[in-house]
């Protein structure tokens, strides 16, 4: 299973909830949403601040898209989601405690939140030059142009903190590695290395190393012998059954 299908078993509460995948993007996890064997759910409300969401899921009769700010109240009836979840959006976020509140304000009593994150600065990189790695996710993680003014290199292992301080009860807590073994154009391997070759890039020493640093992986991809992961972070929280 991958991060997607390990959020959904962990956001799905029974067959037929109505649910939100927040900050969707393409719609990764709302497609493991529809996909729950056994479980899947009627609605998936796919909320995005952009128009981002692939055409399939646009097409989709359980799929409603929202184009919307989590940095604002969202456009739902309070108590109208059995379980919502997010990955890898609230080091978007300007304030994620009011960004939880309204989530907690969503859910019905007793539903679900699955917050998930990576935390980048656990990056692992088959690696010919281990120093030269160490440096290059360094810099990634403490400056990371292009990205956005906000991203957090170790926003994995501060969601505790963040549920600590919501309205929201705190259920369990999971963490997970995908491996990924691809490194051609577009795969998750790759976009994370042009992310660290652009925050390379305010240095030409180390901007040079970087450039050989991904033909170095380019050519582990080739021999077979590439592995990334990242470590990701989940906390599942639940509202009060009794609110
Ligand atoms: C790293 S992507 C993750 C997308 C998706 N959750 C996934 O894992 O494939 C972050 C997403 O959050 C969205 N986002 C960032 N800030 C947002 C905001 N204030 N309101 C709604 N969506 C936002 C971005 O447009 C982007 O699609």
């Amino acid at each position: 299973m991958g991060r997607f299908e390990n959020v959904t078993a962990l956001a799905l509460p029974v067959a037929g909830a109505v649910v939100a995948d927040l900050g969707c993007g393409p719609g990764r996890l709302t497609r493991a949403l529809l996909g729950a064997e056994g479980g899947a759910p009627a609605v998936v409300h796919a909320v995005d601040v952009a128009a981002t969401l692939d055409d399939d899921l646009l097409l989709d009769a359980r799929v409603r898209a929202h184009i919307a700010d989590l940095d604002r109240p969202l456009p739902l009836p309070d108590a109208s989601l059995d379980a919502a979840a997010s990955i890898n959006v609230l080091e978007h976020l300007r304030d994620p405690a009011a960004h939880l509140d309204d989530v907690g304000r969503l859910l019905r009593p007793g539903g679900r939140f699955v917050l998930a994150h990576s935390d980048w600065d656990t990056a692992l990189f088959s690696s010919v030059d281990d120093r030269l790695t160490r440096t290059l996710i360094d810099q990634w993680v403490a400056h990371s142009p292009g990205a956005g003014a906000r991203v957090d290199g170790f926003a994995g292992r501060k969601l505790l903190r963040y549920a600590d301080a919501s309205g929201l009860d705190v259920e369990s807590v999971h963490s997970w590695a995908d491996p990924h073994r691809r490194f051609d154009v577009g795969s998750v391997a790759w976009k994370v290395a042009t992310g660290v070759l652009a925050a390379a890039s305010a240095d030409t020493a180390l901007s040079a190393r970087a450039a050989g640093w991904v033909d170095e992986l380019r050519h582990l991809a080739d021999a077979g012998r590439f592995l990334f992961t990242v470590t990701d972070v989940a906390v599942v929280l639940r509202k009060d059954p009794t609110s």
